[in-house]
């Protein structure tokens, strides 16, 4: 097991002052994308003062194409190396069956969480994970660019293309050669899932997999989101998003090279932060629809707290798990590193409000963001996501158009599918 654990980035260990007699080592498996890791672990080490246990914070890989398999790895050998384990909001069902029934110890307190993701965490009637932040794409633009050129915020992607063309050109002739229009995450990895879905369901395409199982990608709105996307490659987003996730995105926009972004919530708190350049110059609003007749859309995205069934102290790992969880927690989190809280009366705290405004422009957004299809094919839809996300790669990339590629994806789900969900 100490070759798999290996695998994952580092450790660190805090121990409690003083600690009791019956105090324990709780690992914890935390951190995605930007300051998580380290807010993560501020956190763990207040608990371990206060209860004098011990926390080791194990670092795992950012993106989820490296961190799944890795925690499969290590639930499938049963491994009591990592008690708690950060999941993602498409998880539950890949490995929820690893995890422990925590309604024993959180003492009804998943009722102050929005419901939709109580429910997507809730498997048998067994509460897996505990929500700790939701997450929505959102749209990044520079406020002094737009009002620089007299344009306003997009409506729809044709609107976006329009305006990050013309930006970047005028930019580019006054001596900018660096700026692009538009970045986002192209990378063949979940992030490319999540950007793709927006295009898609955006466009009135449909999610991938309809909740009631029916496989709805093939279709000419689908296809036609995913060719528009392709048309920026080289043009208004540099061929280099083929390869980019989420912090290469951020990278480019941070440093004032681009007037869009897609991107999560996060990238607020690190684009205004002291030393960034485009701090106090970047708005944020809903992504554009799909023509006049689409509809704004967000993936649902976020973040949960799980405790593994090979814990040996899962009392508490469940009780760290609470403290994480907890308003205080919650709120730290969005205030210091923009994480959107799972808890709804966070959108009305006056702090949280003055640290991240769209929080309160945006909650709609938030409370209503479009799941990918992992509650209705369970365990199977890492596979469905990784056929969809490289059918969308290779439409991109110029291999081909996107009518034969969702054509060719259909029958790939349809043999994931098999005989049913
Ligand atoms: C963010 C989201 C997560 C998503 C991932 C894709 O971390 O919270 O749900 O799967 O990005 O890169």
């Amino acid at each position: 097991m100490r070759k798999v654990i290996l695998g994952i980035a580092g450790f660190l260990t805090f121990a409690g002052l003083g600690s009791p007699a019956n105090a324990v080592e709780v690992s914890v498996s935390c951190g995605a994308f930007g300051v998580d890791l380290q807010l993560c672990t501020a956190a763990s080490q207040r608990w371990a003062a206060q209860t004098g246990n011990t926390v080791q914070i194990v670092s795992a890989p950012v993106n989820d194409s490296d961190r799944l398999p890795l925690y499969q790895q290590m639930l499938a050998a049963h491994s009591s190396d990592i008690d708690i384990y950060q999941i993602d909001v498409i998880w539950p069902g890949i490995l929820g069956s690893h995890f422990i029934d925590l309604k024993p110890y959180s003492n009804g307190t998943e009722k102050d969480h929005f419901p939709a993701i109580v429910k997507n965490n809730t498997v048998n009637g067994q509460l897996l994970a505990m929500p700790w932040y939701t997450d929505a794409g959102v749209l990044y633009y520079r406020k002094d660019l737009l009002e620089k050129y007299g344009a306003a915020v997009p409506q729809t992607w044709d609107e976006l293309t329009e305006t990050a063309t013309k930006i970047q050109e005028a930019e580019r002739s006054a001596g900018n050669k660096q700026m692009w229009g538009f970045v986002w995450q192209g990378k063949a990895d979940e992030g490319l899932t999540c950007d793709a879905f927006e295009w898609v369901f955006s466009h009135g395409g449909g999610s991938i997999v309809e909740p009631d199982g029916r496989i709805s990608i093939n279709n000419a709105k689908a296809a036609k989101a995913i060719d528009l996307a392709a048309s920026w490659i080289g043009k208004i987003s540099p061929t280099s998003t083929l390869n980019d996730a989420e912090e290469e995105s951020r990278g480019i926009f941070q440093t004032g090279n681009a007037v869009f972004m897609r991107n999560w919530p996060y990238a607020w708190s690190l684009a205004n932060s002291a030393d960034s350049p485009v701090r106090d110059r970047v708005g944020v609003a809903i992504l554009p629809q799909g023509g006049a007749n689409g509809i704004h859309t967000a993936v649902l995205g976020g973040w949960q707290l799980a405790v593994s069934k090979y814990s040996k102290h899962p009392k508490e790992a469940a009780e760290l798990v609470m403290y994480l969880t907890s308003s205080d927690g919650e709120k730290e989190r969005a205030i210091k590193g923009s994480y959107n809280p799972t808890r709804p009366d966070l959108y009305k705290d006056p702090e949280v409000l003055s640290a991240v405004p769209f929080f309160g422009t945006l909650y709609e957004t938030f409370a209503n963001a479009e799941a990918r299809p992992s509650g209705v094919t369970k365990d199977r839809y890492n596979q469905v996501s990784v056929a969809f996300l490289q059918a969308v790669h290779s439409v991109l990339s110029g291999q081909e158009a996107a009518a034969p590629a969702l054509n060719n994806l259909e029958t790939s789900i349809n043999d994931i599918q098999g005989s049913s969900w």
